[in-house]
């Protein structure tokens, strides 16, 4: 599932309340989180001097905005990895930023049914270099 606010209606609060929303579902169907990918938006315009790991990095330090990435961080998100060839948007040069939000209310239920076996990746995701994965505790 994807979701787009249109550019002229982008930092009022939309696209906030549609993060939100599937928060809440996630919520209520007690799943474990949510896995997305995110276009970092803006990094074409300093792809010539900068990685995108750099750029990532600095987008999750604060230290740039991305107009996309750096709004799904504020709504809790938190960067796991790249993924290289995610798309053909050239605005991010072609690279994808596998997100994830950890429902805090998650509680693991005792199954008495076979789970099923999730179906394999279409992508593979490049983790990113070991200061900017997420702690784990
Ligand atoms: C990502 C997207 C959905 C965000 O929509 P939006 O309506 O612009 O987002 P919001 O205005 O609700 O802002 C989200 C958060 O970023 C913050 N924010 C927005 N503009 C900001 C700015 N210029 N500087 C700092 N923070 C900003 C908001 O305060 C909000 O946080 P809060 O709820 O804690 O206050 C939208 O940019 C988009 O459609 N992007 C392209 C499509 C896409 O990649 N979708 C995601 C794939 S599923």
């Amino acid at each position: 599932m994807d979701s787009v606010v249109l550019s002229d209606y982008r930092s009022q609060g939309v696209g906030g309340k549609l993060i939100e929303a599937r928060y809440d579902v996630i919520r209520k169907l007690n799943l474990r989180g949510l896995v997305a990918g995110s276009i970092p938006i803006d990094y074409s315009k300093v792809a010539n001097h900068v990685t995108i790991e750099q750029y990532v990095h600095d987008v999750i330090a604060g230290t740039r905005f991305d107009t996309n990435l750096s709004k799904q961080l504020r709504k809790g998100f938190k960067v796991h990895g790249l993924i290289p060839n995610y798309t053909t948007e050239e605005s991010c040069g072609g690279y994808g930023v596998e997100i994830v939000w950890d429902n805090p209310d998650y509680r693991p239920l005792r199954r008495s049914y076979p789970v099923a076996v999730p179906a394999r990746r279409a992508f593979v995701v490049r983790p990113l270099p070991a200061p900017l994965m997420p702690r784990t505790a």
